[in-house]
């Protein structure tokens, strides 16, 4: 039996910095999903497959090797791509890819078999609602979208990856628009989710709001 902690919300919401912390402060398995599509975004980019080249892009899915371990390092057939992955150039396309939904069946079973029998803590845009939706615990991040693209402009320049603001903010409202309507696992609020804005609130303190919920469902 796997005690499985599910947490969607919009790019910027602070997910993944939240995520890894409670993932470590708690001994849980921290599986980024959105990993696994960067992964095929990554791979198409590479393989020179264009956007539009849909069943190439599904063969390719279906075809490549992906991997995460106790780190937060992924693989992609065996390299370590883990920074490749944030790249600006998969960034571009990783939402279009995440919409074709044979890639998401595809990673929907690759991430449902990477929480095979662990303590996960599972974060991306339909664990809730759609891979765990009986997950023990479900939350939703949120912040305004001027916050987030502010945060993820700071994390771009502190991987010295070269961004504009406002290229950030634009990547994001496409983004937004793109998850929200994807034909299955499309960005939305679970009835029984514990939603936190976290605008106004430190990566610490939502950490421990977290994990305050978690505790008490444990
Ligand atoms: O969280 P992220 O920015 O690394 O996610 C990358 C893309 O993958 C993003 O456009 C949303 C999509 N995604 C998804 O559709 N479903 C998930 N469970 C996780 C991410």
């Amino acid at each position: 039996m796997s005690f499985i902690v599910a947490i969607d919300g919009p790019a910027g919401s602070g997910k993944g910095t939240v995520t890894k912390q409670v993932a470590q402060e708690m001994g849980l398995t921290n599986i980024d999903t959105g990993a696994t599509y960067r992964c095929v975004a990554l791979a198409v980019i590479e393989n020179n497959v264009l956007l539009e080249e849909k069943s190439k892009i599904i063969e390719l899915a279906k075809n490549i090797k992906i991997d995460m371990d106790t780190e937060q390092n992924v693989f992609l057939n065996g390299r370590n791509v883990t920074q490749q992955i944030r790249s600006k150039e998969v960034s571009a396309i990783v939402s279009q890819i995440s919409s074709i939904k044979d890639v998401r069946l595809l990673m929907v079973d690759l991430q449902r078999k990477l929480a095979e029998g662990k303590d996960v803590i599972m974060e991306g845009r339909d664990i809730t609602t759609y891979v765990f939706p009986n997950a023990d615990v479900k939350i939703y991040l949120d912040a305004s979208i001027e916050e987030r693209a502010k945060r993820r402009y700071k994390e771009m320049q502190e991987r010295q990856i070269e961004a504009t603001y406002e290229e950030i903010l634009e990547n994001i409202k496409m983004r937004d628009e793109n998850d929200k309507n994807k034909e299955i696992g499309s960005l939305k609020i679970a009835p029984d989710a514990i939603v936190i804005d976290t605008t106004e609130l430190s990566i610490e303190k939502v950490t421990e709001k977290v994990k305050e919920i978690i505790k008490s469902a444990r």
